[in-house]
């Protein structure tokens, strides 16, 4: 992070900042109040989550143990690990979610039902 008289730049390099080769970028914005994204899991993607601008909150679970992060400032970033449980709610009108992922989009990846999200833990 660098800041000066001016405002600030953030990097995020490959394999210096992260534990993984950045494949795809993307980025979820225009989200409604009351709206949630997300509702997944991944089996291999890694994925470093950015509130690049405004504020969300990210709800997190294993199947055992559960977090909640609300991120609300650029200079920040959530690393997710594979295996993760996601729902991402609680948007700003002005937030904006980068995502820098790991692989290419792969809908094999995703697990989208919850149940099934449990038994899949069960195997790993
Ligand atoms: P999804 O990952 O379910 O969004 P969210 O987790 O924010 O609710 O993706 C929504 C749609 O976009 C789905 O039809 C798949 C498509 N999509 C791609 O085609 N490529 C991508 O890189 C991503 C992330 C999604």
């Amino acid at each position: 992070s660098f800041k000066d008289g001016t405002g600030s730049l953030n990097v995020v390099e490959s394999g210096e900042d992260l534990p993984f080769e950045i494949h795809r970028i993307y980025y979820i914005y225009g989200v409604e109040q009351f709206a949630s994204r997300g509702a997944h899991a991944h089996r291999n993607l890694r994925q470093l989550i950015i509130a690049i601008s405004g504020r969300f909150t990210v709800d997190l679970t294993d199947g055992v143990n559960s977090e909640s992060h609300t991120l609300q400032s650029p200079d920040v970033g959530l690393l997710l690990p594979p295996g993760l449980w996601r729902d991402l709610h609680s948007f700003t009108s002005d937030g904006i979610c980068l995502v820098l992922a790991s692989h290419h989009f792969d809908e094999a990846d995703y697990i989208r039902e919850y149940p099934a999200f449990l038994n899949w833990t069960l195997t790993v």
